[in-house]
């Protein structure tokens, strides 16, 4: 069933459990998301980016829908790092039932300013809202107090944004980032950070920039001819802990787009001769199916819907 963010994400931060909220482009990882989803009787997110929406446009967004709507577990339609409330408001008219307002770049007035008015708007048509404070971005064990202040979430500060904004879930600046290249080791999460702003904020908080870059998936990518840097990701004990004190919502993309590009690039490899688009999607479709399930699994999501 299509449901909200918040019906979704409320019990995960109660129960103490983190939902994963997918990036989709297209057919093939919509069906490994939501099927894998009900496979295991997990709630999930599925979410489109602006880029995504200019990519396949409402065509993707109904089969989303069709694909949440017919499905055994509850389901949310996510707008991803919207950049403005025009964009917010034109994701809730094309069906969506979770918007973020990413106004986080903004100074923290501005950045105030623009969610609430996202979240009266939202609120309005029962939409449930996303808004971010702080800045997405790598961190080292060693790093001195006053750098991880600059840029990382305060907590104070959290608070004052939440009460102010009327924000339904808060993503938060942790140390984690975008993309396949997160830091030159494991990546530092700031966990007392994590607890901090969960002692003073209720709402569910959220981590982008999740992906785990599993290292077998890399190297079967550069197996499979593709070229690839120093990719790292988050642990996932990282992201056990983190659900264990107020992450409820762990946005991955990172890992989906790796798994497409090797299960695609290992059956041409193998298979020069092959042009059937099934035969080369199925198998990247089923790897993306695995790394769904992974996530599940290390987020304690399975078993809950
Ligand atoms: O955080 C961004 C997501 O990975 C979506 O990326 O804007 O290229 O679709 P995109
Ligand atoms: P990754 O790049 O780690 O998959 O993060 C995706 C994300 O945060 C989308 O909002
Ligand atoms: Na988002
Ligand atoms: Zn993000």
């Amino acid at each position: 069933m299509l449901v909200t963010g918040s019906e979704i994400l409320v019990p995960a931060r109660e129960g103490k459990y983190g939902v994963g909220s997918f990036n989709t482009n297209d057919l093939e990882i919509t069906q490994s998301i939501i099927h894998t989803a009900e496979k295991l009787r997990s709630p999930v997110m599925v979410q489109v980016s602006e880029g995504a929406l200019k990519y396949a446009g409402k065509d993707l967004v109904n089969v989303v829908i069709d694909l949440a709507t017919r499905a055994s577990v509850p389901v949310a339609l996510h707008l991803d790092h919207g950049s403005s409330y025009e964009s917010a408001l034109k994701a809730i008219r094309l069906g969506f039932t979770s918007v973020m307002i990413d106004a986080s770049h903004h100074p923290f007035e501005e950045n105030t300013r623009e969610t609430r008015r996202v979240v009266e708007a939202a609120h309005a048509m029962g939409i449930t809202v996303e808004s971010e404070l702080g800045r997405l971005g790598g961190i080292e064990e060693h790093i001195v107090v006053d750098e991880k202040d600059a840029f990382l979430t305060d907590p104070e500060e959290a608070q004052r944004f939440v009460e102010a904004t009327g924000t339904d879930y808060l993503a938060i600046a942790i140390g984690t980032s975008h993309g396949a290249y997160k830091g030159k080791g494991r990546p530092y999460i700031d966990h007392a950070r994590i607890q901090k702003v969960s002692e003073l904020v209720s709402v569910p908080l959220v981590a982008h920039g999740s992906s785990g870059v599993p290292q077998d998936i890399v190297e079967r990518l550069r197996a499979a001819g593709g070229e690839i840097g120093d990719a790292q990701g988050i642990a996932d004990e990282d992201l056990k802990e983190a659900t264990q004190h107020g992450i409820a919502k762990v946005n991955v993309d990172t890992d989906l787009r790796l798994a497409m590009t090797v299960g695609i690039r290992e059956v041409l490899q193998k298979n020069p001769k092959e042009f059937d688009p099934r035969k080369i999607l199925g198998p990247a479709r089923d790897l993306m199916s695995r790394i769904v399930e992974h996530k599940m699994t290390v987020l304690g999501s399975v078993g809950k819907a």
